[in-house]
């Protein structure tokens, strides 16, 4: 059999804020408890960044660490997506002021926008670059300030989000073309732009002019949360030929520990499998995976080798999996 390029995820690094806000905090601000947002999201503190921190800071910070743990630096990069939905500004591209910023040659470098889900649509595009032989070592990064699009008198959403960043480093490994291999090995991305309703900003440099406010009808969002997700992980999984069985662990989008454990339940994953972090940094949007990656890896839960979940939902709505050889 004929070697096949794969794209292996070689690094993995995080980046929290150090501004902790309790759940407690938040009760001075709007009409809410502690125990109210532990009951219905399993969120007990978040993360906010500096006045003087833009997604880039924190993108920064966290491809430091990816690319310590890849044994790269800055100048081995050709390919840098930023994954966003708070960039620093409508342009350039983020991905621009990270290559800046880390001092990375030039190269490729451009955001990707698709709000919550962006994390695992980068790694797609990505895949599409190093699997092609087109990047030799890329960063793939979720970076987000999700804290300055609340509406900070709507209790219903500006208790769930917090600011971080996660990143990877992506480069070629040759494989034989099955699931033994290391690397991206199967994906299902969606869009169904009709429910943009049920979660979107309510301003833009082409409407108002204005960055807006996140606006979310939640319940509805969770519904489709649970239903969507679960299609796409098994279309994951088809297309990279593994069985659900075979993962060794699930790492989902942090939005909310009942999202969590609802799809985990639907495809008969059993909860010692679940990578949760949501608790300590709420839903950092496309920061999140990457976020709950790089901690499952430090504490030594996730080996190089192991077989990983990845799935998401967000504003669009757009949604989409990943099953990754680490
Ligand atoms: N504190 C106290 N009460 C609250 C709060 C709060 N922070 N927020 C809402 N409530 C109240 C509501 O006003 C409502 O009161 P009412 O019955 O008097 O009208 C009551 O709680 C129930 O409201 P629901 O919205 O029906 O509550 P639900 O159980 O659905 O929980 C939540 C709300 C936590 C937002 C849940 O729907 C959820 O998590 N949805 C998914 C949202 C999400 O994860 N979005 C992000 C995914 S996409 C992305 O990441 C961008």
């Amino acid at each position: 059999m004929s070697p096949v390029l794969r794209s292996v995820v070689t690094g993995v690094g995080a980046y929290l804020p150090e501004e902790v806000v309790s759940n407690a905090e938040l009760a001075k601000v709007v009409d809410t408890s502690d125990e109210w947002i532990v009951d219905r999201t399993g969120i007990h503190e978040r993360h906010r960044a500096r006045p003087d921190q833009a997604a880039s800071d924190l993108a920064v910070e966290a491809a430091r660490k990816a690319l310590a743990a890849a044994g790269r630096t800055p100048a081995d990069l050709d390919l840098i997506i930023v994954a966003t939905t708070t960039p620093d500004l409508t342009f350039p591209a983020t991905a621009a002021i990270v290559q800046r910023k880390l001092g990375a040659p030039i190269g490729v470098a451009f955001d990707v926008q698709a709000v919550c889900s962006g994390f695992v649509y980068a790694l797609s595009v990505a895949d599409g670059f190093v699997a092609r032989g087109l990047a030799k070592c890329a960063l793939v990064i979720g970076a987000e300030t999700m804290t300055r699009l609340m509406d900070w008198n709507d209790r219903g959403t500006c208790v769930l989000f917090g600011d971080g960043a996660g990143a990877v480093v992506v480069e070629p490994g040759e494989g034989r073309g099955d699931i033994a291999d290391r690397g991206l090995l199967g994906f299902a991305l969606r869009c169904d732009g009709t429910k943009q309703d049920l979660l979107y900003v309510d301003g833009g440099p082409s409407t108002t002019g204005t960055v807006g406010k996140l606006r979310m009808q939640g319940n509805q969002v969770f519904r489709h949360a649970v239903i969507n997700i679960s299609e796409a992980v098994e279309a994951a999984a088809k297309a990279a030929g593994v069985q659900l069985s075979q993962i060794d662990w699930f790492i989902p989008h942090q939005a909310n520990q009942r999202i969590l454990a609802g799809v985990a339940h639907r495809l008969g994953i059993a909860e010692e499998r679940v990578i949760s972090t949501v608790a300590r940094h709420a839903n950092t949007s496309a920061a999140s995976i990457p976020l709950a990656w790089a901690e499952g890896v430090a504490d030594g839960r996730i080996k190089p080798g192991q077989l990983l979940l990845l799935e998401a939902m967000g504003g669009g709505l757009t949604w989409g999996a990943c099953v990754v050889r680490y």
